[in-house]
């Protein structure tokens, strides 16, 4: 199925559910749309060391849009958790909606409900990421997620670079390396600049 026709499908499917998330941020991620750059980029890395039976996890999934892309292409074993049962209802009903297989989890605390998962996910969100009212930084965001990893499974996280004076409690790079657990190894690092904001995609994979 082409890129362009399944997000069109998903738009209109997930607009019927709820037809308040027009305009917003939910609607607007296409995975041919430049916004979406990193699901992209990730798909791109992901299908060349996963099989279609591997366990992938996306923390913060929203509508689910993300993983319903994963389904379309075939994975089977995928599960969406998020700090909202209002949006994970609407996940749920666009998943079966379009007739696919995918698992949602209220969860706020970066749990992964399958684990060890060969690939989890976090798009949109990581820098705002709180857990009883504590920013956490980049080294305890990993520290959770890698022991939930398998070894040799992979995080492919989004993170903002610059600072957004509109919010400023977040951990933005501001042009610094992220300091990550130590478990994780880089494997791939991409910046872009969309709409004045520079965004980066690291994809880490975990070693021991
Ligand atoms: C900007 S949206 C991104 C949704 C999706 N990842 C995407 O890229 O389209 C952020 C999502 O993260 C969820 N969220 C925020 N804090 C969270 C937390 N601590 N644990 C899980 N989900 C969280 C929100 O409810 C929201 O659905």
């Amino acid at each position: 199925m082409e890129i362009v026709d399944l997000d069109e499908q998903l738009q209109d499917e997930l607009l019927k559910i709820d037809p308040e998330l027009n305009g917003t941020y939910h609607s607007r991620r296409k995975l041919h749309s430049l916004y979406c750059w990193t699901w992209l980029e990730t798909l791109h890395h992901a299908v060349s060391f996963l099989s279609k039976d591997s366990v992938i996890v996306d923390l913060g999934c929203g509508s689910g849009l993300w993983l319903a892309q994963l389904a379309a292409r075939g994975f089977t074993n995928l599960h969406g958790t998020d700090a909202s049962q209002d949006i994970l209802d609407t996940a749920q009903a666009l998943s079966s909606a379009m007739g696919y297989d995918i698992k949602f989890t209220l969860d706020g605390t970066l749990n992964v409900p399958q684990s060890p998962a060969d690939m989890v996910t976090v798009f949109g969100w990581a820098e705002s990421c709180k857990i009883d009212g504590h920013l956490l930084s980049h080294l305890e965001f990993t520290e959770r997620i890698t022991p939930q990893l398998a070894v040799g499974g992979k995080l492919s996280v989004e993170w903002y670079c610059d600072e957004d004076v509109r919010r400023p409690q977040r951990t933005y790079l501001k042009g610094q390396e992220p300091v990550v657990d130590s478990r994780l190894e880089e494997a791939l690092k991409m910046t872009r600049k969309f709409k004045g904001r520079e965004i980066a995609l690291y994809i880490y994979q975990r070693t021991s």
